[in-house]
């Protein structure tokens, strides 16, 4: 079993002594797929987030990590450039415009042929090679190519646009063909399999069954492509255990107090990204205070953005723009002892993201469009007393499965306004009610159920559904 994905599930750090090591990141994927990839001899093919320096392939806890390096030119074109601010927004219905360049469409093909190389070079015989997200999907196209042997898998983790936004790429079949070399082509929700057969058969005429393709080879043969959703999700089981912690419960008590003790703590938790529609948040709860609809002295809203891609020009815009708006909103409604948003451009280690999850009353998650948004998740599992309310916004691909939430469209703001106001006076019983069954979803589909789901798809053990639901 191979693995590739732009970034490696481990971080390279020097220490102050230049003493070199790799710490696993803590995602949710290197969680699912360890167990498969050590019982599987698996090998997983990345990136080190590391310009212009070459490392040699290691072992990490039972896994050989296979690194590709990236030139600061390739760092600046194929990831910066195409992926980040030409795929990245025109897949999230391009909220910011898409640049379109054709020096970074050459990087993306050199880089992902890289990558294609590296997975030809690791994989045995007939192997299993699962390809992640938007930055490779010219990979299963050119993998195929120079192992027909292999068994290719694809999953998108961010949306897949409709058909007349996905048009506007210059390289539209160009992608698509890349995409139809893997065996099955997963996506977050139904919506987005349907956007991705919708273009398939605009742009080729392919006949569609359903969630099958049918791809016709250079001999007339043909080779049948699955497209449907798989939704992804978190290690349920790591954040209830953290969640249960009395160190981190009460650190999560500190933390209320550290904020004055308001009533009601409001949470957001984001990448600072233009999707995660950190402005709306921001305006709704500011004419709440200026319409006295909520006060500072009674509610705190706590807003986590880390750090993201920061060199490139639409990320730098918006850090501007948020954070004019938090200092303004605060110069106006702050008192001497109550600030209104505590506003955090940081990244936090997984410990202190549950203690806030767990302070938090209300979580607000606003995104404009989004592939999953596994805050959302994350909250409700933490919440193991049963208790907090979930704001989400219907353009997050969770929002298919956690429908107890307050769903919101985060463009009509009086409508946010109303579901905040709902959130903060929703009696107890009510609160218990919709936790229970949102807590329900998230246990019925973790991420060790999603890699499942989509690995016994992809080696034929689980039958492909007759169809795809119209959304
Ligand atoms: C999203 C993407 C991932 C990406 C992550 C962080 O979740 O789907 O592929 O790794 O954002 O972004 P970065 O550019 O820092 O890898």
């Amino acid at each position: 079993m191979v693995v590739v994905s732009n970034r490696l599930p481990v971080d390279h750090e020097v220490g102050p002594d230049g003493t070199q090591r790799w710490r696993t990141s803590p995602g949710g994927l290197v969680t699912a797929l360890e167990p498969v990839m050590r019982a599987a001899d698996g090998a997983w093919i990345g990136w080190t987030g590391v310009a212009d320096k070459e490392f040699e392939p290691f072992e990490n806890d039972g896994i050989s990590i296979v690194p590709v390096p990236l030139s600061g030119e390739e760092v600046e074109y194929y990831y910066e450039g195409f992926s980040n601010d030409t795929l990245w927004p025109l897949y999230h219905d391009v909220i910011a415009p898409p640049s379109f360049h054709r020096e970074w469409w050459d990087s993306y093909l050199v880089v992902n042929r890289r990558f294609a190389e590296a997975a030809a070079r690791a994989a045995a015989f007939g192997a299993v090679v699962w390809v992640h997200d938007y930055q490779l999907q010219l990979v299963p196209r050119m993998l195929r190519e120079l192992r027909p042997d292999l068994v290719i898998g694809f999953f998108n983790h961010i949306p897949f646009p409709p058909y007349g936004i996905y048009s506007q790429l210059p390289w539209r079949k160009q992608i698509l063909d890349g995409l139809l070399g893997a065996d099955v082509v997963g996506f977050q929700r139904s919506a987005d399999a349907g956007n991705f057969t919708r273009a398939v058969r605009r742009l080729f005429g392919y006949t569609t069954r359903g969630a099958v393709v049918e791809v016709p080879g250079d001999g007339g043969e043909v080779r049948r492509v699955v497209a449907r959703n798989f939704p992804v999700s978190i290690d349920v089981d790591s954040f209830v255990q953290l969640a249960k912690r009395p160190d981190i419960r009460a650190r999560a008590r500190e933390i209320r107090e550290g904020l004055g003790n308001p009533e009601t703590v409001m949470l957001g938790v984001d990448r600072l990204d233009y999707t995660k529609g950190i402005a709306h948040r921001l305006k709704a709860f500011g004419e709440l205070l200026a319409q006295h609809r909520l006060s500072v002295e009674d509610v705190t809203l706590v807003q986590v953005a880390s750090p993201s891609r920061e060199r490139v020009g639409p990320y730098m815009a918006l850090r501007d723009e948020i954070e004019l708006q938090v200092g303004r909103l605060n110069g106006d409604q702050s008192t001497i002892s109550h600030t209104a948003i505590s506003y955090l451009h940081q990244a936090y280690p997984r410990e202190e993201m549950v203690a806030f999850y767990l302070a938090a009353d209300v979580m607000l998650v606003t995104a404009l469009r989004d592939g999953m948004n596994l805050v959302a998740k994350e909250y409700v599992a933490c919440r193991v007393d049963n208790d907090g309310v979930l704001v989400l916004s219907e353009f997050a691909g969770s929002s298919d499965e956690l429908k107890q939430a307050l769903l919101i469209n985060p463009h009509d703001i009086e409508g946010l306004k109303d579901a905040i106001v709902t959130a903060i006076e929703m009696p107890p019983a009510e609160r218990r009610r919709r936790m229970r069954a949102l807590r329900k979803k998230v246990q019925e589909n973790t991420v060790s159920d999603w890699s499942a789901s989509f690995l016994d798809t992809l080696t034929g053990r689980a039958t492909v559904p007759a169809g795809i639901p119209e959304t």
